[in-house]
């Protein structure tokens, strides 16, 4: 092979090269091609190497012409490549259809407002040991109310407009079936199906029978939160909640416990951070109108009597409940104003996060 590399042979090779790469009318046969010169133990990489066995004073001169035609080769197949490729995209533009032109971009969307509060809340839980578990909207007059000490009649029925749902009954003719107007009926449904310890959050839709206006909506959110183990006590629940108002609204946030009624808890607190926006220091403060607080949750002592309603012995067993409304808490958080938007569909507001 010595003598593949003369002056006369490269440049035989290199005609020949060209007149082949002239013949290659498709990517195969321009990727055959370059395999059959470029390649390997393609022919003009043969000839570069037999360079090493020709006498020391004409390598450098044999070996320099090797790579000129090398580079030559090596810049047809680019032209050629690139006349192909044209040439095949010339071809198919005679079709209706520009395939080069770039498509449309299917909209992704992105996560719903109370979509992401309520994971960013349950996250928040989630790190501190909770676990993460839903229940139906369709509930039993029994969950939604008699196991949380709301037996029939009782007053407190009336801080939740029920929507009642006709197809089961008592022996009144009273539906027992309804939309769940909290989430708080998963407290009762948790601690029957398990035993303590128990460390759960509840995100999830509730209803309401109410008329809608700027804060109030017949469909929204809760997130619950249940505690239940021997031992654990009104200290437990202030410093999980102080830990969680902290992380979702800042380190510098104070967190207030004012005394509250709800029937399953005692005692019950109402849970408010202090105002974010004006810091109780602006009389007009859109957010806390001027109190300096503003309130994110109810929250108490599991009521002795729901302990019992589930077969707990309550001097045994202690806990902590919670709830919360997450669209109120994204409101306040975000400064929306109006609540009917999280379910007005408009995407002027909804792409915006
Ligand atoms: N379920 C109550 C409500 O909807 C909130 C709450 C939950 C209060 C748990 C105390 C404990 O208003």
């Amino acid at each position: 092979m010595a003598d593949a590399s003369s002056a006369a042979d490269l440049d035989a090779l290199r005609q020949e090269a060209l007149a082949a790469l002239t013949g290659a009318t498709d990517p195969q046969a321009v990727e055959a091609w370059r395999v059959a010169y470029l390649g390997r133990s393609g022919k003009v990489t043969q000839a570069l190497r037999s360079v090493g066995a020709q006498p020391a004073e004409q390598r450098r001169e044999a070996g320099a012409a090797a790579n000129r035609v090398k580079a030559r080769l090596e810049k047809a197949l680019a032209v050629r490549s690139e006349e192909l490729r044209s040439a095949r995209l010339d071809a198919l533009s005679d079709d209706a259809i520009d395939v080069s032109l770039p498509g449309r971009l299917a909209e992704i969307g992105s996560l719903h407002p109370s979509t992401r509060i309520m994971r960013e809340i349950c996250a928040i839980f989630e790190r501190m040991g909770f676990q993460v578990v839903e229940g139906p909207e369709v509930e039993w007059d029994r969950y939604n109310f008699e196991l949380l000490n709301i037996p029939k009649d009782h007053p407190a029925r009336d801080m939740f407009d029920t929507f009642w749902i006709d197809g089961a009954a008592d022996e009144d003719g009273r539906s027992t079936m309804l939309l769940r107007t909290h989430t708080s009926p998963m407290q009762a449904r948790v601690m029957e199906e398990r035993r303590p310890p128990i460390r759960v959050v509840v995100p999830g839709k509730v209803y309401r029978y109410e008329a809608t206006d700027a804060t109030h909506e017949s469909q929204f959110h809760q997130v619950e939160g249940l505690v239940v183990d021997e031992g654990v006590s009104f200290a437990n629940l202030k410093h999980t909640l102080y830990e969680f108002a902290r992380q979702l609204f800042g380190g510098e946030r104070k967190v207030r416990f004012r005394c509250d009624y709800f029937p399953f808890v005692e005692p019950g607190v109402d849970v408010a951070i202090d105002c974010f926006k004006c810091d109780g220091d602006d009389a007009r403060c859109r957010i806390c109108r001027g109190s300096g607080w503003i309130e994110i949750m109810g929250a108490g002592m599991v009521h002795p009597q729901v302990l019992r309603n589930v077969g707990y012995d309550p001097d045994r067993y202690t806990g902590f409940a919670f709830g919360m409304g997450p669209e109120r808490i994204a409101m306040l958080k975000y400064g929306i104003e109006d609540i009917r938007l999280f379910l007005g569909n408009d995407l002027r507001f909804l792409s915006q996060f």
